[in-house]
């Protein structure tokens, strides 16, 4: 587990494996008082190609708006690109308003639009991420 500052004072980070179900979860948790903040849920595939499926990122209502999607966003992509995985697929429903504002800031691409919404995104290899300063 790592700790880091944010604007609402120390926040822990938890990342778990589920050998089961091959998915894994990055949890942001506020040190406070230990309430779930929001969690990013994925899985790796290596066939056909390398990349990672995007299953589900929430943040809990009284935490929304403040930056912790894109943070979580973020931690899943670093993690992604130290996994040497650069593309990343997911979905959403479209009856979610929020969920498309959401990606598309933060740099995916609609692909398919129909009962549910694909999206992609290509890591570029030289990016930095520096969770710390976005939390400031
Ligand atoms: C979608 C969700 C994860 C966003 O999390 P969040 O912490 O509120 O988002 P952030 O504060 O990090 O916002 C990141 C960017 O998206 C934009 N954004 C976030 N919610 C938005 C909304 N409802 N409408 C328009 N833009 C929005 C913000 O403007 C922000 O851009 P900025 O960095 O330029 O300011 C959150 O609303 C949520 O958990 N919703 C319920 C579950 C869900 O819909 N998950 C997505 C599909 S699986």
């Amino acid at each position: 587990m790592k700790t880091f500052d944010s604007k609402i004072g120390k926040i822990d980070i938890e990342q778990t494996y589920n050998e089961e179900t091959k998915y894994n979860d990055i949890k942001l948790i506020d040190s406070n008082n230990k309430e779930t903040i929001g969690y990013v849920n994925f899985k790796f595939n290596y066939s056909p190609i390398r990349s990672a499926w995007l299953n589900k990122i929430e943040v809990t209502p009284k935490y929304q708006s403040m930056g912790f999607g894109k943070v979580l966003l973020k931690l899943f992509e670093r993690y992604c690109m130290e996994s040497r995985i650069f593309y990343i697929e997911g979905k959403f429903f479209p009856e979610n308003d929020h969920a498309k504002p959401f990606y598309l800031k933060n740099g995916y691409k609609i692909e398919k639009e129909y009962y549910e919404t694909l999206i992609t995104k290509t890591l570029n290899i030289k990016q930095k991420i520096d969770i710390e300063e976005m939390c400031k």
